[in-house]
């Protein structure tokens, strides 16, 4: 990358800012997990100010935007999900001034900015939450969350048997015989989006943002806002057995009230010029996307179906061929996402065995029967996992990366039980490993204290391996995983904002490969498979693995210009 290519960048990125409505239909966005990306005051927990730091990587990655994990103040119950205050910076990363500090250098560079917002629960800190115990039952500050009677002949018993999503009783007793509901960990209840001033203070929640410049918001569980809690309550049982978001009414998740939370939401961000975006975190059918992806609603839906799926030619294409007519319903674009802060990163997934089964944690099961190696294929995850971000960076609509994955980070399956952090090791005794082994702070330097993460260690122990996989490391090599996202993120910026996508038969008539034409003659053509297959015609711009004598190797994709027809 010469030095005029991003000055060029970085000018033709300020007038794109200024002016472009449509920005997030093609984005790339990348996901910053706060405490986890650079450490500028060498606390051991990363901040804002590091944030700043490392605009001119993002720059250089060729990102568009960015999308910031929770940085409000919170005591990390939940990583940060636990919101103690929606409108300040959590003093541990930083302040307000910080936060615009961040902003103005990030836009200055070309880059958008979406912040995560956490509406289903606020943490127990939250002023209302306190306020809320110090009050009585059925008064107006109880009626923020969702207080319950205790069941029973004496009222000890939770009002159900609902399990939370973190394991354990969804119902916590607050000394009065009454309980509280909290889908996720105790220390998160659940805000009563059925009350109208918490919906008003959302509401300005979202300007006190989109006034600092937001350019939008990631929707956290953005699809369980809305409860039916009439009497009497369902079972566990019951509700297991009703499919999130499946026809009918779930009493817990995707309910049609929340088209009404929504469209209010829609009229603040049509306030701003341009319209500040939203993209929902739903885990719904896809068929169900729809209410979250409407233009009148959020607008935009993460679609975890590939990040779910085996690296497998015809589950890729059923996936991209559903995903492709979706947004013809929804006016929406599409979003593609292989790895988060919630998932086992995928250059580690796609090294499973074969057999690791579908557990239902996205690899995390498998990775408890005795840690990555010898188990996990670390190289042929990593080859799949280059294959699969090149296709994916190929597709019509936005690309959502999580911080690291441009390294071919893996995950770290051995976070020493004493260094964990997330409520699903504790809350399920163990028996989920968690998240915390994709949440390692990211090295930055072959060597040094924490990889040049902070001066002084790192709140996640690093391991030894993080160096080889470090930002210093794999700018020097030319065929490394940065460098192959950087030419994919550059050249992706010639790829038309045209939700299509023409597939090709290839001539070998083999299963196992996935070709497609982008307008504007671009290609992209992976073999899932092991055997080399004839490259197609057209010139080579860039390969996810070195060619086999001009051959295109399993694993591997590769992206052509098609030779000009006649
Ligand atoms: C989804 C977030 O991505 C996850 O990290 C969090 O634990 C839950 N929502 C609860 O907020
Ligand atoms: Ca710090």
């Amino acid at each position: 990358m010469t030095e005029s290519t991003l000055d060029a960048r970085t000018t033709e990125a300020a007038v794109v800012l200024a002016n472009d409505p449509g920005w997030w239909r093609q984005a790339a966005v990348y996901q910053i997990y706060p405490r986890s990306f650079a450490d500028a005051n060498g606390d051991g927990i990363g901040d804002l100010p590091g944030i700043t730091s490392r605009i001119p990587y993002l720059v250089e990655l060729g990102v568009d935007a960015v999308w910031l994990s929770p940085f409000y103040p919170s005591a990390l119950a939940d990583g940060g999900y636990d919101v103690d205050d929606y409108r300040d910076v959590d003093p541990k990363l930083g302040t307000l001034a910080d936060f615009d500090e961040m902003i103005a250098a990030l836009h200055a560079a070309g880059i958008r900015l979406i912040v995560d917002i956490v509406p289903n629960h606020s943490s127990n800190r939250h002023e209302w939450f306190r306020e809320a115990l110090a009050s009585p039952r059925g008064s107006a500050a109880r009626d923020r969350y969702i207080f319950h009677d205790g069941e029973g002949p004496d009222g000890t018993e939770p009002p159900s048997d609902w399990q939370s999503m973190f394991g354990g009783s969804a119902w916590q007793p607050v000394g009065d015989g009454q309980f509280y509901l909290h889908l996720f960990a105790p220390e998160q209840p659940d805000l009563n989006w059925a009350n109208p001033e918490v919906r008003a203070d959302f509401l300005r929640t979202l300007r006190f943002w989109a006034d600092r410049g937001v350019d939008g918001f990631r929707v956290d569980v953005a699809h369980g806002l809305a409860k039916d809690l009439t009497y009497p309550l369902r079972s566990h049982a019951e509700l297991e057995a009703m499919r999130i978001g499946a026809e009918g009414s779930h009493p817990l998740w995707d309910r049609e009230e929340l088209d009404e939370i929504y469209a209010e939401w829609r009229a603040v961000f049509g306030e701003y010029d341009p319209p500040r975006i939203a993209v929902a975190e739903a885990w719904v059918e896809p068929t169900r996307r729809h209410r979250y992806a409407a233009p009148t609603s959020l607008g935009q839906a993460f679609n975890f179906d590939l990040l779910r799926a085996d690296f497998d030619a015809a589950e890729f294409r059923a996936i991209i061929d559903h995903n492709l007519e979706s947004v013809v319903v929804t006016g929406s674009s599409n979003t593609w996402v292989f790895s988060n802060h919630d998932v086992v990163r995928h250059a580690t997934r796609y090294g499973l065995p074969a057999d690791h089964g579908d557990d239902g944690q996205i690899g995390r099961a498998w990775l408890l029967t005795g840690g990555v190696a010898p188990t996990v294929d670390v190289e042929l995850g990593l080859r799949r996992a280059r294959a699969a971000s090149l296709l994916m960076l190929a597709l019509p609509g936005s690309a959502y990366l999580y911080q690291g994955e441009e390294l071919g980070l893996p995950e770290v399956a051995d976070v020493p039980e004493a260094d964990r952090q997330d409520p699903t090791f504790f809350r399920s005794r163990g028996t989920d490993v968690g998240r915390d082994g994709c949440r390692v702070p990211l090295p930055w330097t072959r060597e040094g204290s924490s990889f040049g993460f902070g001066a002084d260690g790192a709140h996640l122990p690093q391991p030894a391996w993080f160096g080889a996989f470090s930002v210093e490391v794999e700018r020097e090599d030319p065929d490394s995983t940065l460098n192959l996202y950087r030419r994919a993120l550059w050249l992706r910026r010639d790829l038309q904002d045209v939700e299509e996508l023409a597939w090709r038969a290839h001539a070998s008539g083999s299963d196992d490969v996935l070709w497609f034409a982008r307008p504007g003659g671009w290609e992209s053509i992976t073999n899932f498979g092991s055997t080399p297959i004839e490259l197609p015609s057209g010139e080579v711009l860039v390969t996810s693995a070195p060619l086999a004598d001009g051959r295109l190797p399993g694993a591997t994709t590769a992206w052509l210009r098609a030779a000009a027809a006649g």
